[in-house]
């Protein structure tokens, strides 16, 4: 084949079959294929896009470049969650030992930050010691004896993806709905899921910040996994603002950890019980969702799911003596606060500009090689709807760096918009996507 005639067919509008689609992905995982022409081909989906055939067959092409785990002798439905990314989204430190607690098996392989988001593997990683690579037999002993893991994808898994991914992060083709389902699920299958339950963020902290395109996302992902054999289901959740009150990495494992020990912020509870009644569902544990909000609220207060995340820090050698003592960890060099310049109400919090600013403090990275601080970061004293005097604190920064502070307080002080008048406020969680339906999400009274 010739990649040259496979380029320009997709500029110009044509479908690859399956085995060109193999061909593709094979040749350049084995560096036959230079990265000037995939970056060609890659801007030509993006305009051109793929249909449900083509991202069949590159899903399973990129499976097929690396190993996948086999999970298959633990009977259970295995259910994994995953989040497009937003600000101040700790939701999976809290539910994955939270589901595992409820009696199911979770293997979550999660990510790191990049840009305005943060990530799932930076934020555990803040506790000393934790290992977030793990070895496939260390992965399987663990999800036996306490039914969760968090760890970061292998070097022998989907390399297909790694290569693709690095490529599109330096050529604009990031945000190509085919590009992104076919490099999500790939990775979700490969790490042996039965089943996926994706929390997809809509809003000005969202990766998108379009109604109708992340509802595309939401769609094809859910048709897609299905047709994989991932039985998956996809609920819309707000990030205009922050979830929770923090942003940064240990800020953020601190506030899961109040969380699992039932003193957690309500917009973050609401989305963690959504998404982990669903997990109950996909895992045969219960028929409807609206039972699982009050299961998973009595494995919470009955202090278990505390201890399954204890449990699950201790297995990848993380030091459990700062998840008893927190205050024995390291403190920042600097904090300062920003302060509200008038009285009124916060009428808009925006979180794109909320993540930028904990990433400047040394909280998340411009490049995938940057190092991060665990400790700087952002604590919210206000959200979207609360009222304020002038002069009250909003926000603490945390830093090392003190070159960044004054540029951050700025950034921050503009990303907070108070107002005399009431914010209408969007709904947190709004539909749930299945494979048949679309459904507006109740959260219980
Ligand atoms: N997350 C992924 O894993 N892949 C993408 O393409 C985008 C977000």
């Amino acid at each position: 084949m010739n990649p040259v005639e496979l380029i320009i067919n997709k500029r110009d509008g044509k479908h690859f079959t399956a085995s060109e689609i193999q061909w593709l992905v094979d040749s350049y995982t084995r560096e036959e294929i230079p990265d000037y022409q995939m970056s060609a081909l890659l801007m030509a989906i993006y305009f051109q896009g793929m249909n449900r055939d083509e991202m069949t067959a590159l899903t399973k092409a990129m499976i097929e470049s690396g190993k996948s785990l086999d999970l298959s002798s633990i009977e259970a439905i295995k259910v994994d969650k995953h989040s497009t990314g937003g600000v101040g989204d700790k939701v999976s430190l809290i539910l994955a030992p939270l589901v595992a607690a409820a009696g199911v098996t979770v293997p979550m392989m999660a990510g790191r930050g990049l840009g305005h988001t943060g990530g799932t593997l930076d934020k555990l990683e803040a506790i000393p010691g934790f290992r977030t690579e793990l070895s496939e037999s260390e992965f399987f002993r663990q999800l036996s004896k306490i039914g969760c893991a968090i760890v970061g994808q292998t070097e022998q898994m989907v390399p297909a993806d790694r290569q693709l991914y690095a490529l599109r992060d330096v050529t604009g083709t990031v945000p190509s709905i085919p590009l992104i389902c076919s490099s999500i699920l790939s990775k979700k299958k490969a790490e042996g899921a039965d089943a996926l339950v994706l929390d997809v963020k809509i809003g000005n902290g969202a990766f998108f910040n379009d109604r109708e395109i992340t509802y595309r996302l939401a769609r094809t992902l859910v048709e897609l996994g299905n047709i994989l054999d991932l039985k998956t289901q996809a609920l819309i959740t707000n990030m205009d603002q922050p979830l929770g009150n923090t942003i940064g990495n240990w800020i953020e494992t601190r506030e899961a950890m109040k969380a699992l020990q039932g003193n957690g912020a309500k917009d973050l509870m609401d989305v963690t019980l959504a998404l982990g009644s669903l997990m109950l569902v996909q895992a045969g544990k219960i028929d409807d969702y609206h039972t699982g909000f009050e299961i998973l609220q009595d494995v919470l207060d009955s202090g278990r799911a505390w201890q399954r995340f204890i449990e699950m820090v201790a297995m990848q050698g993380g030091d459990v003596s700062v998840l008893n003592h927190p205050d024995i960890y390291p403190k920042p060099v600097y904090q300062a606060e920003v302060k509200a310049s008038c009285s009124g109400n916060i009428y808009d919090m925006n979180a794109c500009s909320l993540g930028l600013a904990a990433l400047s403090l040394g909280a998340g990275r411009v490049k995938k090689t940057d190092a991060v601080d665990p400790k700087a970061g952002i604590l919210l004293y206000k959200k979207v709807g609360d009222s304020v005097s002038k002069g009250e604190p909003l926000a603490l920064l945390t830093t090392d760096c003190s070159q960044e502070l004054g540029d951050a307080m700025n950034r921050v002080a503009q990303a907070i918009d108070i107002r005399d008048a009431s914010p209408q406020i969007q709904p947190l969680i709004e539909t749930l996507i299945l494979a048949d339906e679309e459904l507006i999400f109740s959260l219980p009274d």
